[in-house]
Protein backbone atom coordinates (compact mmCIF):
# COMPACT_ATOMS: atom_id res chain seq x y z
CA UNK A 1 0.00 0.00 0.00
CA UNK A 2 1.20 3.34 -0.65
CA UNK A 3 1.23 7.13 1.56
CA UNK A 4 0.08 8.97 -0.76
CA UNK A 5 -3.61 9.73 0.88
CA UNK A 6 -5.19 7.54 -1.65
CA UNK A 7 -5.31 3.89 0.59
CA UNK A 8 -8.65 3.04 -0.77
CA UNK A 9 -7.23 2.97 -4.27
CA UNK A 10 -5.79 -0.58 -3.46
CA UNK A 11 -8.54 -1.50 -0.88
CA UNK A 12 -11.26 -4.10 -1.30
CA UNK A 13 -14.66 -3.33 0.96
CA UNK A 14 -17.09 -5.00 2.34
CA UNK A 15 -20.85 -3.89 2.72
CA UNK A 16 -22.20 -5.65 6.09
CA UNK A 17 -25.99 -4.85 7.42
CA UNK A 18 -25.61 -4.89 11.10
CA UNK A 19 -29.24 -6.55 11.68
CA UNK A 20 -28.50 -9.33 9.81
CA UNK A 21 -24.77 -10.42 11.26
CA UNK A 22 -24.54 -11.53 14.80
CA UNK A 23 -26.94 -11.31 17.46
CA UNK A 24 -24.65 -10.83 20.84
CA UNK A 25 -27.79 -10.27 23.18
CA UNK A 26 -30.06 -12.69 21.84
CA UNK A 27 -32.86 -10.55 20.97
CA UNK A 28 -33.31 -11.73 17.42
CA UNK A 29 -31.34 -8.87 15.77
CA UNK A 30 -27.70 -8.25 14.68
CA UNK A 31 -26.23 -5.84 16.71
CA UNK A 32 -22.66 -3.66 16.83
CA UNK A 33 -21.35 -6.13 19.67
CA UNK A 34 -22.33 -9.35 17.33
CA UNK A 35 -20.25 -7.05 14.60
CA UNK A 36 -17.30 -6.89 17.46
CA UNK A 37 -17.40 -10.69 18.18
CA UNK A 38 -17.18 -11.46 14.11
CA UNK A 39 -14.58 -8.93 13.41
CA UNK A 40 -11.72 -11.43 12.74
CA UNK A 41 -13.85 -13.28 10.32
CA UNK A 42 -14.31 -10.02 7.99
CA UNK A 43 -10.29 -9.25 8.65
CA UNK A 44 -9.07 -12.60 7.61
CA UNK A 45 -11.20 -12.12 4.25
CA UNK A 46 -8.37 -9.59 3.30
CA UNK A 47 -10.86 -7.24 3.47
CA UNK A 48 -9.73 -3.13 4.57
CA UNK A 49 -13.09 -0.91 4.86
CA UNK A 50 -16.32 -2.31 6.27
CA UNK A 51 -19.21 -0.36 5.27
CA UNK A 52 -22.78 -0.19 7.74
CA UNK A 53 -25.69 0.44 6.69
CA UNK A 54 -27.30 2.74 8.38
CA UNK A 55 -27.14 3.11 12.22
CA UNK A 56 -29.34 5.33 13.46
CA UNK A 57 -32.95 5.39 15.18
CA UNK A 58 -35.60 4.88 12.68
CA UNK A 59 -38.93 3.35 12.39
CA UNK A 60 -37.31 1.40 10.18
CA UNK A 61 -40.06 1.42 6.97
CA UNK A 62 -36.90 1.82 5.43
CA UNK A 63 -34.26 -0.90 7.04
CA UNK A 64 -32.58 2.95 8.58
CA UNK A 65 -32.71 4.67 5.24
CA UNK A 66 -35.17 6.40 7.39
CA UNK A 67 -33.60 8.29 9.81
CA UNK A 68 -35.55 9.64 13.23
CA UNK A 69 -32.56 10.91 15.33
CA UNK A 70 -29.01 11.23 13.14
CA UNK A 71 -27.18 11.04 16.66
CA UNK A 72 -28.18 8.04 18.18
CA UNK A 73 -27.92 4.08 17.41
CA UNK A 74 -31.08 2.24 16.90
CA UNK A 75 -31.57 0.76 20.32
CA UNK A 76 -31.83 -3.09 18.01
CA UNK A 77 -27.78 -2.44 17.10
CA UNK A 78 -27.17 -1.04 20.62
CA UNK A 79 -25.12 2.16 21.68
CA UNK A 80 -22.55 4.53 20.84
CA UNK A 81 -20.52 2.79 23.12
CA UNK A 82 -20.79 -0.09 21.05
CA UNK A 83 -19.54 2.00 18.08
CA UNK A 84 -17.06 3.30 19.63
CA UNK A 85 -15.93 -0.72 20.61
CA UNK A 86 -16.63 -1.33 17.08
CA UNK A 87 -14.01 1.26 15.73
CA UNK A 88 -11.72 0.63 18.21
CA UNK A 89 -11.89 -3.32 17.38
CA UNK A 90 -11.67 -2.78 13.75
CA UNK A 91 -9.03 0.13 14.00
CA UNK A 92 -6.96 -2.47 15.98
CA UNK A 93 -7.14 -4.81 13.01
CA UNK A 94 -6.08 -2.53 10.69
CA UNK A 95 -10.07 -2.31 9.38
CA UNK A 96 -11.89 1.06 8.33
CA UNK A 97 -15.91 1.59 9.05
CA UNK A 98 -17.44 3.78 6.98
CA UNK A 99 -21.41 4.00 7.99
CA UNK A 100 -24.55 5.32 5.76
CA UNK A 101 -25.29 8.77 5.63
CA UNK A 102 -28.72 9.33 4.63
CA UNK A 103 -28.71 13.58 3.83
CA UNK A 104 -31.54 13.62 1.30
CA UNK A 105 -34.50 12.86 3.64
CA UNK A 106 -35.36 11.56 6.89
CA UNK A 107 -38.55 9.43 8.13
CA UNK A 108 -41.95 11.64 8.32
CA UNK A 109 -41.53 10.27 12.29
CA UNK A 110 -38.20 12.39 12.67
CA UNK A 111 -39.01 15.49 15.21
CA UNK A 112 -38.06 17.70 11.87
CA UNK A 113 -41.14 16.63 10.01
CA UNK A 114 -43.41 16.56 13.04
CA UNK A 115 -42.50 20.32 13.86
CA UNK A 116 -41.98 21.06 9.93
CA UNK A 117 -45.89 19.88 9.46
CA UNK A 118 -47.23 22.49 12.19
CA UNK A 119 -45.18 25.30 11.03
CA UNK A 120 -43.18 25.59 13.66
CA UNK A 121 -41.15 27.97 14.31
CA UNK A 122 -37.91 27.27 12.91
CA UNK A 123 -38.69 24.34 10.87
CA UNK A 124 -41.79 25.41 8.91
CA UNK A 125 -39.14 25.48 6.16
CA UNK A 126 -37.04 22.20 6.62
CA UNK A 127 -38.85 20.52 4.00
CA UNK A 128 -39.83 21.03 0.42
CA UNK A 129 -43.72 21.71 0.90
CA UNK A 130 -46.13 23.25 -1.87
CA UNK A 131 -49.78 23.78 -3.11
CA UNK A 132 -49.15 22.61 -6.04
CA UNK A 133 -48.44 18.68 -6.98
CA UNK A 134 -47.95 19.81 -10.74
CA UNK A 135 -44.49 21.05 -9.38
CA UNK A 136 -40.96 19.48 -10.81
CA UNK A 137 -43.16 17.67 -13.09
CA UNK A 138 -39.69 16.72 -14.99
CA UNK A 139 -39.15 14.23 -12.35
CA UNK A 140 -39.07 10.54 -12.47
CA UNK A 141 -40.03 8.44 -9.40
CA UNK A 142 -37.81 5.82 -8.57
CA UNK A 143 -39.96 3.37 -6.26
CA UNK A 144 -41.98 2.41 -8.98
CA UNK A 145 -43.52 -0.20 -7.22
CA UNK A 146 -45.10 1.53 -4.12
CA UNK A 147 -44.90 5.40 -5.32
CA UNK A 148 -46.55 7.01 -7.97
CA UNK A 149 -45.67 10.31 -7.26
CA UNK A 150 -42.98 12.39 -5.74
CA UNK A 151 -45.59 14.37 -3.89
CA UNK A 152 -47.57 13.29 -1.41
CA UNK A 153 -50.84 15.63 0.82
CA UNK A 154 -50.08 16.09 4.28
CA UNK A 155 -53.33 16.45 6.29
CA UNK A 156 -51.63 18.30 9.25
CA UNK A 157 -50.57 21.15 6.81
CA UNK A 158 -52.48 21.51 4.01
CA UNK A 159 -49.94 21.11 1.99
CA UNK A 160 -48.22 18.48 -0.26
CA UNK A 161 -44.43 17.60 0.64
CA UNK A 162 -42.00 16.37 -2.06
CA UNK A 163 -39.97 12.98 -1.45
CA UNK A 164 -37.56 11.29 -3.91
CA UNK A 165 -38.30 7.58 -2.29
CA UNK A 166 -41.07 5.95 -0.24
CA UNK A 167 -43.97 8.56 0.68
CA UNK A 168 -42.62 8.28 4.53
CA UNK A 169 -39.40 9.60 3.52
CA UNK A 170 -39.90 13.19 2.96
CA UNK A 171 -37.17 15.10 1.66
CA UNK A 172 -35.05 17.96 3.31
CA UNK A 173 -35.03 21.55 2.07
CA UNK A 174 -31.41 22.28 0.81
CA UNK A 175 -32.05 25.62 -0.17
CA UNK A 176 -32.20 25.74 3.56
CA UNK A 177 -29.26 26.95 5.11
CA UNK A 178 -30.23 25.90 8.52
CA UNK A 179 -30.78 22.21 7.36
CA UNK A 180 -27.22 22.36 5.28
CA UNK A 181 -25.13 23.32 8.34
CA UNK A 182 -27.11 20.93 10.23
CA UNK A 183 -26.28 18.26 8.00
CA UNK A 184 -22.44 19.27 8.42
CA UNK A 185 -23.14 19.11 12.26
CA UNK A 186 -24.28 15.31 11.50
CA UNK A 187 -20.62 14.70 9.77
CA UNK A 188 -19.21 16.17 12.15
CA UNK A 189 -20.85 14.15 14.95
CA UNK A 190 -19.57 10.87 13.13
CA UNK A 191 -16.21 12.15 12.41
CA UNK A 192 -15.58 13.32 15.61
CA UNK A 193 -16.92 9.51 17.51
CA UNK A 194 -14.25 8.35 14.78
CA UNK A 195 -15.99 6.86 11.92
CA UNK A 196 -13.58 6.47 8.84
CA UNK A 197 -15.64 8.03 6.49
CA UNK A 198 -19.32 7.53 4.52
CA UNK A 199 -21.09 6.20 2.26
CA UNK A 200 -23.32 9.16 1.01
CA UNK A 201 -26.93 8.17 0.28
CA UNK A 202 -29.21 9.37 -2.48
CA UNK A 203 -26.75 12.50 -2.87
CA UNK A 204 -28.17 13.57 -7.10
CA UNK A 205 -31.35 14.30 -5.77
CA UNK A 206 -30.82 17.33 -2.76
CA UNK A 207 -32.30 20.10 -4.91
CA UNK A 208 -35.29 20.57 -6.88
CA UNK A 209 -35.53 23.50 -9.42
CA UNK A 210 -38.68 23.69 -12.15
CA UNK A 211 -37.81 22.66 -15.57
CA UNK A 212 -35.00 20.31 -14.99
CA UNK A 213 -35.49 16.55 -13.72
CA UNK A 214 -34.00 17.71 -10.56
CA UNK A 215 -30.99 15.17 -10.42
CA UNK A 216 -27.38 16.44 -10.34
CA UNK A 217 -28.26 20.42 -10.18
CA UNK A 218 -25.17 22.90 -9.63
CA UNK A 219 -26.68 23.69 -6.54
CA UNK A 220 -26.32 20.18 -5.47
CA UNK A 221 -22.96 19.78 -6.36
CA UNK A 222 -22.11 23.08 -4.71
CA UNK A 223 -22.96 21.57 -1.25
CA UNK A 224 -20.92 18.31 -1.96
CA UNK A 225 -18.27 20.52 -2.81
CA UNK A 226 -18.70 22.68 0.69
CA UNK A 227 -19.60 19.10 2.37
CA UNK A 228 -15.85 18.22 1.39
CA UNK A 229 -14.52 20.83 2.31
CA UNK A 230 -15.99 20.67 5.86
CA UNK A 231 -15.11 16.57 5.99
CA UNK A 232 -11.55 17.62 5.20
CA UNK A 233 -11.10 19.96 7.84
CA UNK A 234 -12.19 17.64 10.28
CA UNK A 235 -10.77 14.28 8.66
CA UNK A 236 -8.24 15.08 6.31
CA UNK A 237 -8.49 12.06 3.78
CA UNK A 238 -11.61 10.36 5.06
CA UNK A 239 -13.42 7.81 2.82
CA UNK A 240 -16.11 9.86 1.10
CA UNK A 241 -18.33 7.93 -1.35
CA UNK A 242 -20.79 9.02 -3.24
CA UNK A 243 -24.31 7.37 -4.77
CA UNK A 244 -25.24 8.27 -7.36
CA UNK A 245 -27.34 5.82 -9.73
CA UNK A 246 -26.42 8.05 -13.25
CA UNK A 247 -24.57 7.64 -16.53
CA UNK A 248 -20.66 7.96 -16.38
CA UNK A 249 -20.90 11.52 -18.22
CA UNK A 250 -23.58 12.76 -15.30
CA UNK A 251 -21.21 10.95 -12.46
CA UNK A 252 -18.30 12.17 -13.63
CA UNK A 253 -18.86 16.13 -12.58
CA UNK A 254 -19.53 14.45 -8.97
CA UNK A 255 -15.35 14.14 -8.52
CA UNK A 256 -15.13 18.05 -9.25
CA UNK A 257 -11.37 18.69 -10.12
CA UNK A 258 -10.46 15.96 -7.82
CA UNK A 259 -9.88 17.42 -4.79
CA UNK A 260 -12.85 19.45 -4.21
CA UNK A 261 -16.06 17.32 -4.54
CA UNK A 262 -16.21 13.10 -4.37
CA UNK A 263 -12.95 11.34 -4.16
CA UNK A 264 -14.87 7.63 -4.74
CA UNK A 265 -18.49 7.39 -6.81
CA UNK A 266 -19.66 4.00 -7.79
CA UNK A 267 -20.03 3.01 -11.49
CA UNK A 268 -23.64 2.02 -11.47
CA UNK A 269 -23.62 0.97 -15.29
CA UNK A 270 -20.67 -0.99 -15.45
CA UNK A 271 -22.92 -3.59 -13.15
CA UNK A 272 -26.14 -4.73 -14.66
CA UNK A 273 -23.58 -5.15 -18.28
CA UNK A 274 -21.32 -7.71 -15.99
CA UNK A 275 -24.29 -9.92 -15.56
CA UNK A 276 -25.50 -9.37 -19.33
CA UNK A 277 -22.10 -10.15 -20.80
CA UNK A 278 -22.59 -13.03 -18.84
CA UNK A 279 -26.04 -14.10 -19.98
CA UNK A 280 -24.82 -13.53 -23.36
CA UNK A 281 -22.04 -15.29 -23.67
CA UNK A 282 -20.56 -11.82 -24.85
CA UNK A 283 -17.42 -9.06 -24.15
CA UNK A 284 -19.43 -6.39 -25.83
CA UNK A 285 -21.68 -4.99 -23.16
CA UNK A 286 -18.24 -4.65 -20.91
CA UNK A 287 -16.73 -3.29 -23.44
CA UNK A 288 -19.86 -0.54 -24.43
CA UNK A 289 -19.77 0.65 -20.92
CA UNK A 290 -15.85 1.00 -20.64
CA UNK A 291 -15.80 2.98 -23.83
CA UNK A 292 -18.22 5.22 -22.46
CA UNK A 293 -16.64 5.91 -19.26
CA UNK A 294 -15.03 9.06 -19.42
CA UNK A 295 -11.35 9.00 -17.97
CA UNK A 296 -11.85 10.39 -14.05
CA UNK A 297 -9.48 12.29 -11.87
CA UNK A 298 -5.99 11.04 -11.05
CA UNK A 299 -6.72 11.47 -7.20
CA UNK A 300 -10.25 9.54 -7.54
CA UNK A 301 -11.69 6.36 -7.64
CA UNK A 302 -14.56 4.25 -8.98
CA UNK A 303 -16.50 1.56 -6.80
CA UNK A 304 -17.40 -1.34 -8.82
CA UNK A 305 -19.87 -4.28 -7.08
CA UNK A 306 -21.73 -6.96 -8.51
CA UNK A 307 -24.47 -6.86 -5.78
CA UNK A 308 -25.62 -5.06 -2.55
CA UNK A 309 -28.61 -4.74 -0.44
CA UNK A 310 -30.67 -3.07 -2.86
CA UNK A 311 -32.16 -4.66 -5.82
CA UNK A 312 -29.82 -5.26 -8.91
CA UNK A 313 -30.21 -1.93 -10.52
CA UNK A 314 -31.65 -1.40 -14.29
CA UNK A 315 -32.05 1.97 -13.99
CA UNK A 316 -28.99 2.48 -16.11
CA UNK A 317 -29.59 0.50 -19.45
CA UNK A 318 -32.47 0.39 -22.34
CA UNK A 319 -35.74 -0.60 -22.50
CA UNK A 320 -34.54 -3.24 -24.42
CA UNK A 321 -31.60 -4.31 -22.01
CA UNK A 322 -34.29 -4.35 -19.33
CA UNK A 323 -36.69 -6.49 -21.02
CA UNK A 324 -33.48 -9.03 -21.67
CA UNK A 325 -31.81 -8.76 -18.01
CA UNK A 326 -35.83 -9.93 -16.38
CA UNK A 327 -36.33 -12.51 -19.61
CA UNK A 328 -32.66 -13.92 -18.17
CA UNK A 329 -32.73 -13.42 -14.68
CA UNK A 330 -36.15 -12.81 -13.49
CA UNK A 331 -38.02 -15.01 -15.39
CA UNK A 332 -40.96 -15.03 -12.66
CA UNK A 333 -42.72 -11.49 -11.57
CA UNK A 334 -41.95 -12.08 -7.94
CA UNK A 335 -38.19 -11.92 -8.50
CA UNK A 336 -38.54 -7.85 -9.83
CA UNK A 337 -39.14 -5.21 -7.79
CA UNK A 338 -39.07 -1.25 -9.25
CA UNK A 339 -36.40 -1.19 -11.77
CA UNK A 340 -34.98 -4.10 -10.95
CA UNK A 341 -34.04 -7.76 -9.67
CA UNK A 342 -34.60 -8.86 -6.30
CA UNK A 343 -32.12 -11.98 -6.71
CA UNK A 344 -28.71 -12.32 -4.74
CA UNK A 345 -25.76 -12.99 -6.18
CA UNK A 346 -25.37 -17.27 -5.81
CA UNK A 347 -29.17 -17.57 -7.05
CA UNK A 348 -28.62 -15.17 -10.15
CA UNK A 349 -25.69 -17.54 -11.07
CA UNK A 350 -27.69 -20.53 -10.49
CA UNK A 351 -26.05 -21.68 -8.04
CA UNK A 352 -22.80 -22.29 -10.61
CA UNK A 353 -19.72 -21.73 -9.15
CA UNK A 354 -17.81 -21.31 -12.33
CA UNK A 355 -20.04 -18.42 -12.98
CA UNK A 356 -19.57 -16.59 -9.20
CA UNK A 357 -16.08 -16.93 -9.86
CA UNK A 358 -15.67 -15.57 -13.28
CA UNK A 359 -17.81 -12.83 -12.08
CA UNK A 360 -15.05 -12.19 -9.36
CA UNK A 361 -12.69 -12.03 -11.48
CA UNK A 362 -14.02 -9.57 -13.43
CA UNK A 363 -15.16 -7.79 -10.39
CA UNK A 364 -11.65 -7.62 -9.34
CA UNK A 365 -9.74 -6.41 -12.20
CA UNK A 366 -12.15 -3.54 -13.67
CA UNK A 367 -11.05 -0.63 -13.04
CA UNK A 368 -11.60 0.63 -9.49
CA UNK A 369 -12.10 -0.84 -5.82
CA UNK A 370 -14.16 -3.69 -5.44
CA UNK A 371 -17.31 -4.43 -2.71
CA UNK A 372 -18.61 -6.72 -1.37
CA UNK A 373 -21.58 -8.20 -0.06
CA UNK A 374 -21.86 -9.83 3.20
CA UNK A 375 -22.81 -13.57 2.48
CA UNK A 376 -21.86 -14.05 -1.14
CA UNK A 377 -18.36 -14.80 0.14
CA UNK A 378 -20.28 -17.99 0.97
CA UNK A 379 -22.65 -18.34 -1.62
CA UNK A 380 -26.31 -17.58 0.06
CA UNK A 381 -29.66 -17.65 -1.16
CA UNK A 382 -32.43 -15.20 -0.97
CA UNK A 383 -36.06 -15.85 0.57
CA UNK A 384 -38.01 -14.67 -2.62
CA UNK A 385 -41.47 -14.58 -0.33
CA UNK A 386 -40.00 -11.87 2.07
CA UNK A 387 -41.51 -8.48 0.63
CA UNK A 388 -39.35 -5.47 -0.98
CA UNK A 389 -35.63 -5.97 -0.72
CA UNK A 390 -35.61 -8.12 2.60
CA UNK A 391 -34.91 -11.50 0.86
CA UNK A 392 -31.67 -10.25 -0.38
CA UNK A 393 -31.02 -9.40 3.73
CA UNK A 394 -31.60 -12.70 5.23
CA UNK A 395 -29.21 -13.92 8.76
CA UNK A 396 -25.73 -14.21 7.63
CA UNK A 397 -24.85 -18.37 8.15
CA UNK A 398 -22.44 -19.29 10.72
CA UNK A 399 -23.26 -22.50 10.96
CA UNK A 400 -25.32 -25.23 10.48
CA UNK A 401 -26.39 -25.57 14.21
CA UNK A 402 -29.71 -23.84 15.54
CA UNK A 403 -30.54 -19.91 14.66
CA UNK A 404 -27.29 -20.86 11.98
CA UNK A 405 -24.98 -19.39 14.80
CA UNK A 406 -26.36 -15.79 13.67
CA UNK A 407 -28.90 -15.71 17.12
CA UNK A 408 -29.94 -17.46 19.74
CA UNK A 409 -33.37 -16.29 19.67
CA UNK A 410 -36.11 -18.37 18.95
CA UNK A 411 -37.48 -15.99 16.39
CA UNK A 412 -35.15 -13.89 14.46
CA UNK A 413 -35.63 -10.64 12.81
CA UNK A 414 -36.34 -12.35 9.58
CA UNK A 415 -36.58 -16.50 8.98
CA UNK A 416 -33.63 -18.40 8.22
CA UNK A 417 -33.21 -19.71 4.54
CA UNK A 418 -34.69 -22.83 3.91
CA UNK A 419 -33.96 -25.25 0.97
CA UNK A 420 -30.63 -25.71 -0.87
CA UNK A 421 -29.11 -22.73 0.70
CA UNK A 422 -30.35 -23.16 4.12
CA UNK A 423 -27.69 -23.07 7.08
CA UNK A 424 -27.46 -26.75 6.59
CA UNK A 425 -26.17 -26.61 3.21
CA UNK A 426 -24.77 -23.39 3.46
CA UNK A 427 -22.53 -21.60 6.45
CA UNK A 428 -19.19 -20.25 7.19
CA UNK A 429 -18.24 -22.86 9.30
CA UNK A 430 -18.44 -25.78 6.79
CA UNK A 431 -17.08 -23.01 4.47
CA UNK A 432 -13.50 -23.09 6.64
CA UNK A 433 -13.18 -26.61 6.82
CA UNK A 434 -12.96 -26.89 2.82
CA UNK A 435 -9.77 -25.96 1.41
CA UNK A 436 -11.80 -25.80 -2.12
CA UNK A 437 -14.95 -23.78 -0.87
CA UNK A 438 -15.60 -20.41 -2.19
CA UNK A 439 -14.57 -18.96 0.97
CA UNK A 440 -11.48 -19.66 1.01
CA UNK A 441 -11.45 -19.22 -3.04
CA UNK A 442 -12.27 -15.83 -2.42
CA UNK A 443 -9.71 -15.37 0.26
CA UNK A 444 -7.50 -16.09 -1.74
CA UNK A 445 -8.68 -13.63 -4.88
CA UNK A 446 -8.37 -10.70 -2.64
CA UNK A 447 -5.06 -11.76 -1.18
CA UNK A 448 -4.18 -11.48 -4.67
CA UNK A 449 -5.60 -8.52 -6.05
CA UNK A 450 -4.18 -6.80 -3.36
CA UNK A 451 -0.80 -8.19 -4.24
CA UNK A 452 -0.83 -6.44 -7.79
CA UNK A 453 -0.44 -2.78 -7.45
CA UNK A 454 -1.66 -2.44 -11.21
CA UNK A 455 -5.19 -3.51 -10.56
CA UNK A 456 -5.95 -0.91 -7.72
CA UNK A 457 -4.19 1.69 -9.66
CA UNK A 458 -2.81 1.65 -12.25
CA UNK A 459 -3.84 2.51 -15.73
CA UNK A 460 -6.77 0.19 -17.33
CA UNK A 461 -7.35 -0.92 -21.04
CA UNK A 462 -9.73 -3.08 -22.32
CA UNK A 463 -7.60 -4.83 -25.25
CA UNK A 464 -9.12 -6.06 -28.11
CA UNK A 465 -9.58 -9.66 -28.27
CA UNK A 466 -9.59 -11.89 -31.06
CA UNK A 467 -12.76 -14.06 -29.71
CA UNK A 468 -16.07 -12.04 -28.96
CA UNK A 469 -16.57 -14.06 -25.56
CA UNK A 470 -13.16 -12.99 -23.81
CA UNK A 471 -12.89 -9.72 -21.61
CA UNK A 472 -9.29 -9.08 -21.83
CA UNK A 473 -8.13 -6.35 -19.34
CA UNK A 474 -4.41 -4.82 -19.41
CA UNK A 475 -3.45 -3.17 -16.08
CA UNK A 476 -0.48 -1.03 -15.93
CA UNK A 477 1.49 0.88 -12.73
CA UNK A 478 4.79 1.88 -12.79
CA UNK A 479 5.99 -1.50 -10.86
CA UNK A 480 3.48 -3.75 -12.25
CA UNK A 481 1.07 -5.22 -14.89
CA UNK A 482 -1.94 -7.93 -15.27
CA UNK A 483 -3.16 -9.01 -18.20
CA UNK A 484 -6.71 -11.23 -17.15
CA UNK A 485 -8.89 -13.08 -19.52
CA UNK A 486 -12.22 -13.62 -18.61
CA UNK A 487 -14.74 -16.23 -20.81
CA UNK A 488 -17.97 -15.35 -20.77
CA UNK A 489 -19.16 -17.85 -22.89
CA UNK A 490 -20.82 -21.70 -21.81
CA UNK A 491 -17.86 -23.25 -23.66
CA UNK A 492 -14.34 -23.59 -23.97
CA UNK A 493 -12.02 -21.02 -25.99
CA UNK A 494 -8.44 -21.35 -27.42
CA UNK A 495 -7.06 -18.25 -28.64
CA UNK A 496 -3.41 -16.96 -28.85
CA UNK A 497 -3.46 -13.53 -27.29
CA UNK A 498 -0.55 -10.99 -28.20
CA UNK A 499 -0.41 -7.71 -25.85
CA UNK A 500 2.06 -5.17 -27.89
CA UNK A 501 2.00 -3.20 -24.84
CA UNK A 502 4.14 -5.49 -22.99
CA UNK A 503 6.31 -6.70 -25.71
CA UNK A 504 9.63 -8.08 -24.50
CA UNK A 505 8.17 -9.18 -21.44
CA UNK A 506 7.55 -13.13 -20.68
CA UNK A 507 4.45 -13.46 -18.40
CA UNK A 508 3.62 -15.99 -15.72
CA UNK A 509 0.13 -17.39 -15.90
CA UNK A 510 -0.12 -16.22 -11.54
CA UNK A 511 -4.19 -16.85 -10.99
CA UNK A 512 -6.44 -18.56 -12.89
CA UNK A 513 -9.92 -21.01 -12.80
CA UNK A 514 -11.57 -23.71 -15.36
CA UNK A 515 -7.80 -23.72 -17.24
CA UNK A 516 -7.80 -26.16 -20.04
CA UNK A 517 -5.62 -28.75 -20.27
CA UNK A 518 -1.94 -27.72 -21.56
CA UNK A 519 -1.74 -24.42 -19.77
CA UNK A 520 -0.86 -24.69 -15.96
CA UNK A 521 -0.87 -21.70 -13.41
CA UNK A 522 2.85 -21.17 -13.16
CA UNK A 523 3.85 -21.18 -16.77
CA UNK A 524 5.05 -18.53 -18.88
CA UNK A 525 4.88 -17.33 -21.85
CA UNK A 526 6.15 -14.38 -23.69
CA UNK A 527 3.23 -11.48 -24.29
CA UNK A 528 3.46 -11.56 -27.70
CA UNK A 529 1.85 -15.36 -27.73
CA UNK A 530 -0.28 -15.91 -24.70
CA UNK A 531 -1.84 -19.04 -24.99
CA UNK A 532 -5.06 -18.50 -23.82
CA UNK A 533 -7.19 -21.99 -22.92
CA UNK A 534 -10.05 -21.33 -21.33
CA UNK A 535 -13.12 -23.97 -19.86
CA UNK A 536 -16.49 -22.47 -19.95
CA UNK A 537 -16.28 -19.55 -17.71
CA UNK A 538 -12.95 -20.02 -17.20
CA UNK A 539 -10.45 -16.74 -16.55
CA UNK A 540 -6.75 -16.19 -16.15
CA UNK A 541 -4.18 -13.27 -15.03
CA UNK A 542 -0.80 -13.11 -15.83
CA UNK A 543 1.97 -10.67 -14.31
CA UNK A 544 5.40 -10.02 -15.42
CA UNK A 545 7.57 -12.97 -14.82
CA UNK A 546 10.01 -10.51 -13.33
CA UNK A 547 8.30 -9.45 -10.18
CA UNK A 548 6.73 -13.39 -9.93
C1 LIG B 1 -30.46 2.98 -0.62
C2 LIG B 1 -31.76 2.25 -0.46
C3 LIG B 1 -32.77 3.21 0.16
C4 LIG B 1 -32.84 4.51 -0.62
C5 LIG B 1 -33.59 5.56 0.11
C6 LIG B 1 -30.86 4.06 -1.59
O1 LIG B 1 -30.00 4.55 -2.39
O2 LIG B 1 -29.44 2.17 -1.11
O3 LIG B 1 -31.61 1.08 0.28
O4 LIG B 1 -34.02 2.60 0.16
O5 LIG B 1 -31.58 5.02 -0.88
O6 LIG B 1 -32.83 6.03 1.17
Amino acid sequence: MTTDGSWWKDAVLYELYVRAFRDADGDGHGDLRGVCERLDYVRDLGVDVLWLLPLSPSPLRDDGYDVSDYYGIHPDYGTLDDLRALLDGAHARGLKVITDLVMNHTSSDHPWFQASRRRQEGKADWYVWSDDPSRYAGTRVIFTDSESSNWSWDAVRGQYYWHRFFHHQPDLNYDNPEVRSTMLDVVRFWLELGVDGFRLDAIPYLFQREGTNCENLPETHAFLKELRAFVEGIEPGAFLLGEVNQWPEDTLPYFGDGFDEMPLLFHFPVMPRLWKALAEGSAAPIRWILERTPAIPPSCQWVVFLRNHDELTLEMVTDAERAFMYACYAPEPVMRLNVGIRRRLAPLCDFDRARVELLHSLLMTLPGTPILYYGDEIGMGDDLTLPDRNGVRTPMQWTDGPGAGFSSAQQTYAPLLTGPSAPANVNVAAAERDQGSLLHWLRRLIAIRKGREALGRGTFTMLPSPDPALAVFLSTSERDAVVSVHNLAGEPRRVTLSVPALAGRDLRLGFGGRLEDGVCLGSVAPAEALPVALGAHGYAWWWPEDDA
